[in-house]
């Protein structure tokens, strides 16, 4: 079967490593040998074997009828929603890690993977080389969906992690995660948390069936989290985890990406480093939980040869996957519910037993000068309205 690659970085290179490194393997189980006849990229590579493959113009692809499968790893909207479109309406399959494209477009390409009864899959999207979009296509339909909570960015998880476990600062981290190659030089779509809150909707959207914006989630970064807050994490058997949170209650539908307090008999907890954990509440089943490397050349690319070897098993048929353009009703972040750890001034102890009633102290080892307590559960409403009565150094809420 011939593929085509389009995009030659880091998980393009390693999509074409996999495929060289387990050809019998893959062969094995995608019952026919895969080659790949193309590989589209502005750029030259002089020397490396994939040269041979290499086009510039990305209509010998689309115009060439051998090629059946389609992966996508340039990233971005455009053009690779142009280039994706045009794959499935000519009938190729299209696998693809492109988290922005998946988010913004997923139901659109699925509907015309649908109707070309050909496929779009999109494992890399999210949690990197966990499996965790097939699971949930696939494996957890006899449940409703009541949760689905994950730490979805390796980059910053990293950094709280070291944060936590060494007390260094954000920039301090940040720099060292930039040295490592574990952050971009221009860090914002991690540590602002846009990168977690693409996936996020995509799994929302998945787990509920309908489209969820990613602009109508709303996300907070990391930012803000300063080395006392993790003392006072610590102080609580507790660390500080940046999280992905879709939620149904009842009729009521959350979303949300923001650093949270996790307490240590959390199963995410556990989750450190460049780690991403995706824990999924069931109404029948209970927890399950996916843990693994959620980005990397080959984690990811491992995940991309996979869709690749079920799109190879499954030609001709299209394997059915829930995500209807219809709009999921968010309901409003102030309406969502938490217990809230604040930090104000000593002085205004008292000021704040006034605005938020009966609250626990914590106290953290070398942290003076200020008063930080535990509310209440509270909506994201009523918390804005109190906290407007006293100064807030800081405030994260409280993964119960
Ligand atoms: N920047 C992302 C992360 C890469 O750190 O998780 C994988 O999507």
């Amino acid at each position: 079967m011939e593929i085509a690659v389009l995009g030659y970085g880091i998980v393009g290179s390693g999509v074409v490593e996999v495929l060289n490194l387990n050809q019998e393997n893959i062969a094995r189980r995608a019952g026919k040998d895969i080659h790949v006849k193309y590989v589209l990229d502005l750029r030259d590579f002089p020397g490396d074997p994939v040269e041979r493959m290499l086009v510039h113009d990305f209509k010998t692809i689309a115009e060439d009828p051998e090629v059946e499968i389609v992966v996508e790893v340039m990233g971005g909207v455009n053009p690779a929603y142009g280039y994706v479109k045009e794959c499935l309406e000519r009938g190729k399959s299209v696998c693809t890690s492109n988290k922005e494209l998946v988010a913004k477009h997923g139901a659109e390409l699925l509907e015309i993977a649908k109707q070309k009864r050909v496929n779009f899959l999109f494992e890399a999207s999210v949690g990197g080389g966990i499996p965790i979009i097939r699971p949930l296509n696939q494996s957890l339909t006899a449940d409703e969906i009541m949760e689905i909570t994950g730490i979805l960015n390796g980059t910053t998880n990293y950094i709280l992690s070291q944060m936590h476990d060494y007390g260094y600062d954000f920039e301090t981290v940040l720099k060292k995660a930039q040295e490592l190659g574990y952050a971009e030089r221009n860090p914002e779509a991690d540590v602002e948390g846009y990168d977690a809150c693409r996936k996020l909707a995509i799994l929302t959207s998945l787990a509920y069936g309908k489209q969820v914006d990613y602009e109508d989630i709303y996300t907070e970064g990391i930012t803000k989290i300063t080395t006392e807050d993790m003392k006072y994490a610590d102080a609580m058997d507790a660390s500080v985890k940046l999280l992905g949170t879709g939620r149904r209650e009842n009729d009521k539908f959350f979303a949300m990406v923001a650093p949270r307090i996790v307490k240590k008999s959390h199963p995410l907890y556990s989750v450190n480093n460049v780690f991403n954990g995706i824990l999924v509440r069931g109404n029948v089943l209970g927890d399950v939980m996916f843990y693994g490397s959620g980005a990397g050349k080959l984690p990811t690319a491992s995940a991309v040869v996979a869709d690749v070897v079920d799109a190879a098993k499954h030609v001709g048929t299209n394997i059915m996957t829930l995500w209807s353009s219809k709009k999921l009703a968010l309901s409003s972040s102030e309406e969502a519910e938490s217990v809230f750890f604040v930090r104000v001034p000593a002085e205004e102890k008292e000021a704040a037993g006034k605005a938020f009633g009966a609250v626990k102290e914590i106290k953290a080892e070398g942290v003076t000068g200020e008063f930080a307590f535990l509310t209440e559960k509270l909506t994201e409403g009523a918390f804005a309205e109190k906290s407007r009565q006293v100064t807030v150094k800081n405030r994260i809420r409280v993964e119960l």
